[in-house]
């Protein structure tokens, strides 16, 4: 119970939305409460501007000021705050998976004119599968949005979660007149540009109060009092055993960009959320309480600027206290390592730390030591599991242009795949590798690394697979027959996991329904339970 207090006074976690819905606003206004920075616009230059899609090296740049607000550290009410950023740009989803098994709790933040998007749903895939618990803000109600039953009926069910409304809307667009908390039962009226402590609330004890007929008007207050009434009978209070357990996801109306309904979802969070949790390792379940360190990588973000080639791995800390220059065990290369230089992060400026909690995460100065999933303990030998890595979306064959310098190129696309920047297929009865991506552009920065680091020059050679499988089976011959008869489509990753590579979802579906004896799995784990 050493670190009791120091885990209960810790939040970790990220917000997560498709492009565009908000994060970055919503972000920067959770660190004005913080007091973490001081001016609104501070945290803009995180984004990835679109116009930059095509021009991978700048990029980077922006990427590398993004390391800085990897994580954004601050203290509001009492609690230390560890928000962990998310790149918004769709072909670094990955990162964005990963960053999410690094967290205890997420917000989701939905655009109220566009409703569920592509990433929107994808996230919340990862999280589903971790069962991590998920408040939801609706955001930009200062604009025309879908109907608001409609909207939550669409999240639902598109997100297949469950909704418990914690504030409820008055009209949208220019008519928006604010919301209705559902719990504290009273109405805050909506003004652009509200300094949280200027709000104008009204406290009602009886939504029949006529008040709200002076403040709404009589046909808004009537529609208030009908919703209410018709949400109220389904909720009741929220039952916050449910939300840890991800069975049901709070949900927020406001405008980011008008810090309206901000407030009163961090007050909440602040509340509700999570506190760093026990985690699954391969051996066993680690207290988080336990007076030994433990912890895992999660990320790792290379720098391109030749004059600044340094690479950070983040580390989640799961137990204990990580001290600085203490020799911790690296289990993988099973060698002792150390840190005279770990950072934490604390809004835009990177600073070093002495130590640091369970829930903390610790950016550590790496020479290509650690790959994502990678174990720091005081000598025991685990992993921690629930690390997943999902199916790449193009897929191209690897095409030496100098096998002169086929040793570098090896060595390249082991320390790249190590890094999370792509996976790595080869494919059976032949030396073929494939490189698996999510996005275009990491074939842009493979191809500039593998040439600017390693000297090794490729070419790529585009694939017509869509997806990637991994096999398993109870009856190890099946998983044979079915491999040696389809040689062009199947391979091994890079840990020797059998692949099926399917052309499209029909051939997919063919192969599911003709092969009962084998699973098909659309994830496979970095690290599995024995
Ligand atoms: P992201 O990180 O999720 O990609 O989104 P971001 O916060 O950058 O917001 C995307 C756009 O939506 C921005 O406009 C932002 O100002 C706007 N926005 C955020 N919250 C609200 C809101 O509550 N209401 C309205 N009407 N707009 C909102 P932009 O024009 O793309 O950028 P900027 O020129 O404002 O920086």
């Amino acid at each position: 119970m050493k670190y009791h207090d120091e885990i209960t006074h810790r939040r970790t976690f990220a917000i997560i939305s498709h492009p565009d819905a908000g994060k970055t606003t919503l972000t920067e206004k959770f660190l004005l409460f913080g007091g973490a920075i001081q001016v609104a616009g501070a945290v803009k230059s995180n984004k990835i501007k679109k116009s930059a899609t095509s021009d991978f090296m700048e990029i980077e740049r922006q990427r590398g000021i993004s390391v800085a607000t990897s994580v954004m550290s601050f203290e509001y009410q009492d609690i230390l705050i560890n928000l962990l950023d998310t790149p918004g740009h769709k072909d670094f989803a990955e990162d964005t998976f990963r960053t999410l098994t690094a967290v205890d709790s997420v917000i989701l933040v939905v655009d109220s004119v566009n409703g569920v998007e592509e990433q929107t749903r994808r996230l919340m895939e990862v999280c589903r599968m971790r069962d991590t618990p998920v408040i939801v803000f609706i955001n930009k109600m200062d604009r025309d949005g879908k109907n608001r039953f409609d909207l939550l009926e669409e999240i639902e069910k598109e997100l297949n979660i469950s909704l418990h409304p914690m504030t409820w809307p008055i009209n949208s667009g220019k008519d928006f007149k604010g919301v209705y908390n559902l719990s504290d039962k009273n109405l805050r009226l909506f003004a652009a540009n509200t300094k949280a402590d200027e709000e104008d609330t009204l406290n009602i004890t009886d939504i029949n109060d006529p008040v709200l007929e002076t403040r709404l008007g009589t046909q808004d207050a009537a529609t208030l009092r009908e919703d209410v009434e018709l949400v109220d009978g389904v909720n009741g209070a929220l039952n916050v055993a449910d939300y840890l357990a991800a069975k049901v996801s709070p949900v927020f109306f406001g405008s980011a960009i008008n810090n309206f309904g901000v407030k009163e979802m961090l007050d909440t969070f602040i509340r509700i959320a999570p506190v760093p949790l026990s985690r699954e390792t391969t051996q066993r379940k680690v207290d988080v309480e336990e007076e030994k360190l433990s912890g895992f990588i999660f990320k790792i973000h290379a720098n391109l600027d030749p004059k600044h080639r340094d690479r950070i791995a983040f580390f989640r800390v799961c137990s204990g206290r990580f001290e600085r220059n203490k020799y911790y065990h690296h289990v993988r290369l099973d060698k002792e390592v150390r840190f005279s230089n770990p950072y934490s992060f604390m809004a835009r400026d990177k600073s070093i730390i002495q130590d640091a909690y369970a829930g903390d995460v610790v950016g550590l100065f790496d020479t290509g030591n650690f790959k994502i999933g990678d174990t720091l303990t005081e000598g025991e030998d685990f992993y921690f599991t629930g690390i997943p890595s999902f199916s790449p979306e193009i897929f191209k064959e690897v095409i030496n242009k100098d096998p002169l310098k086929t040793k570098q190129l090896e060595k390249g696309l082991l320390q790249l795949t190590d890094e999370g920047v792509a996976q790595l297929f080869t494919q059976f009865g032949g030396t073929k590798k494939i490189i698996g991506c999510v996005g275009e552009l990491q074939f842009e920065v493979i191809q500039y690394r593998l040439l600017h680091e390693y000297g090794a020059s490729v070419e790529f050679r585009a694939l017509p697979f869509y997806k990637a499988c991994w096999l398993t089976s109870k009856d190890p011959k099946k998983l044979e027959e079915f491999t040696k008869f389809k040689l062009a489509n199947s391979g091994e990753d890079k840990d020797g996991n059998v692949v099926y590579l399917a052309q499209s979802e029909w051939f997919l579906n063919t192969e599911i329904t003709n092969n009962p004896d084998i699973e098909f799995h659309y994830s496979s784990e970095i690290h599995k339970q024995d």
